[in-house]
């Protein structure tokens, strides 16, 4: 294992492991070798489909060391079927699901001397792209795809840790468009780009920015969005518009055990102003974790939540959530699939 840096003192993501797996697809399913390789560039054609018509998606999933000191991966097939999903409403070639499971693990399984203990993670991404070399396919689907999965040994997304996160209310740009806000595709990031900068360019204490256009409360640029107190857990219906989050799901379940009523529904940015003077806000995400929210700023005006402090009932299913990835507590839903350590 090459030398690297403490995952906690460089930015998230950036610090990549030895090993990575790769399939590639042409015209018919996924050619997997069936073990790992040296992680390294890829050679594609310049013409491929996904550079030019973004035939691109990716997942983003994590593996947690147990307290025993083995490894497992957190709700690793919900993520496959989610990319599976994604493949088909972009149609890249079909995912096969038992294919992309064996590249997860083989990468977990080699990448595992490189896993830090709790409080960081193993962030693991696995990657489609449409590689057929014809610019002028802009109208037909890539049949020619590269699959492989990488890893990043990770520890805080925000910077400074579990802190009480600052978010900027847009509510006149959308993050995407609506119909493919569900399908986890570099584009969505792109088209997000200009509007996220130049919300941020406003004021540094930005942490994510909350897409809330036709005054509909959706998704930050990384995370769901929540809101809390002692009795209620309320959160954004689904629908294609946002993405569908797994710790989101995951947090719903947790919360509906631990006897909070659960609402999916539309959120009005007006509702914001009484749930800061009683309630709490939070973010869920792979990389956010469950992540407190102190302040709203929406025209210049500045909304606390909690006093500017993290709320207890975020703590309390943030705390269920990572007890369950890391080991510290049973695992009643069934959400992880252990891996050799
Ligand atoms: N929304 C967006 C835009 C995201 O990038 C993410 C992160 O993956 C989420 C929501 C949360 O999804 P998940 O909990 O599946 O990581
Ligand atoms: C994730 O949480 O997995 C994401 O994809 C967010 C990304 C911006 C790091």
């Amino acid at each position: 294992m090459t030398r690297k840096p403490d995952p906690f003192t460089v930015p998230f993501g950036t610090v990549l492991c030895d090993w990575m797996t790769t399939a590639r697809a042409d015209g018919g399913g996924y050619v997997y070798g069936g073990s790992p390789e040296p992680y390294r560039d890829h050679v594609i054609s310049p013409a491929a489909h996904a550079l030019h018509y973004a035939s691109a998606i990716f997942e983003g999933l994590k593996a947690h060391r147990q307290s025993d000191g083995s490894l497992a991966v957190f709700r690793l097939d919900r993520h496959i079927q989610r990319m599976a999903t994604s493949a088909a409403l972009l149609r890249l070639p079909e995912i096969d699901p038992g294919t992309l499971r064996r590249m997860i693990i083989d990468a977990v399984e080699a990448n595992a001397p490189e896993v830090p203990d709790p409080p960081g993670s193993l962030y693991i991404r696995p990657t489609l792209v449409g590689t057929d070399p014809d610019i002028g396919a802009a109208a037909r689907p890539s049949r020619s795809a590269l699959l492989y999965v990488v890893n990043s040994p990770v520890g805080d997304y925000f910077k400074g840790g579990v802190r009480p996160l600052t978010l900027l209310l847009e509510t006149s740009v959308p993050r995407t468009v609506p119909k493919f806000g569900m399908v986890k595709c570099g584009a969505n990031y792109a088209m997000a780009l200009g509007v996220t900068l130049d919300s941020m360019a406003a004021s540094e204490a930005i942490d994510q920015i909350l897409f809330a256009t036709d005054n509909d409360i959706t998704e930050t640029g990384a995370a769901n969005f929540f809101l809390a107190d002692d009795e209620r857990v309320v959160t954004r219906h689904l629908d294609e518009s946002f993405l569908h989050g797994i710790t989101r799901a995951s947090v719903i379940e947790l919360a509906d055990h631990l006897g909070y009523q659960v609402e999916e529904r539309t959120i009005h940015p007006d509702e914001l102003v009484d749930w800061a003077e009683r309630g709490e806000a939070f973010l869920t995400g792979t990389a956010a974790v469950l992540a407190p929210v102190g302040s709203i700023v929406h025209d210049g005006e500045t909304l606390k939540f909690g006093g500017g402090q993290p709320g207890r009932n975020a703590m309390r299913l943030r705390q269920a959530l990572v007890d369950i990835q890391v080991g510290a507590a049973p695992d009643p839903f069934g959400w992880r699939t252990p891996v050799r350590g």
